[in-house]
């Protein structure tokens, strides 16, 4: 494993953090320019969620260490005060905006603006959609991960009749779907051979015969298990759903949650159900209330995003254009309009096996955080 953060910059070099034994060290800028200050700009979507606060710290770091000045803008979970925050940056004069749209098709508007006023766009985890105004995209693979969560239920099971409850994020970003698709493709077989039987999806279990789900079919699936990536959402409609299932629908079960936040609220639901007799749940972000959960046997596993690559991948990306040049790109995501360039990060499945190597000795967070750590 290779987790990487290091900046090559006007001679000001720094590294965070990689103890793993198989350590590789790869410079992600090699440039003689800078970040001027006010040039780029970057919008976050919510503070709400532990997954971009850590963004904005990752962020911080990493430009404090190249000694660059930057302004970090939060939407709070609303498109149009995502817009006003475009809007000012633009008119700062900033030359590349970093943007991870609070919803993947609202965001079109102000990555046009940005567009217009000869900003590039650089999409942020998760793609603008609908819109020719993103230039490229830094991310993880996103199917990745909800094929690692699934894989991970299908390991765990045995034998058949297994009930599976499936829990998705929000249908306005784009990642929503990516997960689930990963997912399925995964379970889907397995729910296919009886594996698993679904049992909080009619509209899953209406489609439980097709492989390859188009993404209206998706759609339909998510509108019924969405989460809205809300920790709230995500516990009512896990009530709701053991509120309905008969004790026959209990037992031992798996659950497909997309991410820590709501797979500590899905979990919650589940263990406060006594005819829930285990449990086994996916997540993904390694939040440190997760990792938490995770040692104390309350969450299965997650899939770590180290968002310090993501920081340095989106870094190089403005710095690419900034000098007049392109950044790297090894992969395409179609947004509806176009293919955008693209640059998706491997993921690490953790779970209590792993857990010391992966987030501990990985640098990723400090072994204070956390008790119980063997
Ligand atoms: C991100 C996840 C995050 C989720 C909810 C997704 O787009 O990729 O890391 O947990 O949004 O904010």
């Amino acid at each position: 494993m290779a987790i990487v953060s290091v900046f090559s910059l006007t001679g000001c070099k720094t590294t965070t953090t990689e103890t793993t034994a198989t350590e590789t060290e790869t410079t992600v800028a090699e440039t003689t320019a800078e970040i001027a200050a006010g040039s780029v700009g970057i919008v976050l979507p919510t503070k709400d969620e532990p997954r971009w606060i850590q963004d904005e710290t990752r962020f911080k770091d990493a430009l404090a260490a190249a000694g660059y000045e930057v302004e970090i803008l939060f939407s709070e979970a609303s498109s149009a005060k995502e817009k006003e925050n475009v809007e000012a940056l633009i008119t700062k004069g900033i030359q590349v905006l970093i943007i991870c749209p609070q919803d993947s098709t609202a965001a079109a508007a102000a990555a046009e603006a940005a567009r217009d006023a000869g900003v590039k766009v650089v999409s942020y985890d998760r793609l603008i959609t609908d819109t020719d105004a993103v230039d490229y995209y830094v991310t993880f693979d996103s199917i990745a991960v909800g094929a690692a969560q699934g894989q991970y239920l299908v390991d765990k099971a045995t034998g058949t009749g297994n009930p599976l409850y499936l829990y998705a994020g929000a249908a306005t970003d784009n990642n929503a779907f990516l997960f689930f698709e990963g997912g399925w493709n995964v379970l889907q077989p397995k729910i296919a051979d009886g594996t698993f039987v679904i049992k909080n999806s009619s509209e899953a279990v209406a489609l439980q015969d097709k492989a390859t789900l188009t993404r209206d079919e998706m759609g339909t699936i998510i509108g019924q298990i969405t989460t809205n990536w809300d920790f709230d959402d995500a516990k009512s409609l896990a009530e709701a759903n053991l509120t309905v299932a008969k004790a026959a629908d209990k037992g031992d079960v798996f659950i497909l949650a997309p991410n820590d936040g709501t797979a500590r609220a899905i979990a919650d639901a589940f263990a406060a159900d006594s005819d829930v007799t285990s449990y086994v749940v996916t997540g993904q972000d390694a939040e440190i209330a997760s990792v938490q959960y995770i040692i104390d046997g309350k969450q299965s596993m997650t899939v770590l995003k180290d968002v310090r690559t993501l920081v340095s991948d989106a870094i190089s990306a403005a710095i690419a254009y900034l000098e007049g040049k392109t950044p790297e790109q090894t992969n395409t995501y179609n947004n509806g309009v176009i293919d955008v360039p693209a640059k998706p990060s491997a993921v690490i499945a953790v779970d209590k096996s792993n857990v010391k190597a992966a987030i501990i000795d990985s640098g990723y967070w400090e072994a204070s955080e956390f008790t119980g750590l063997e």
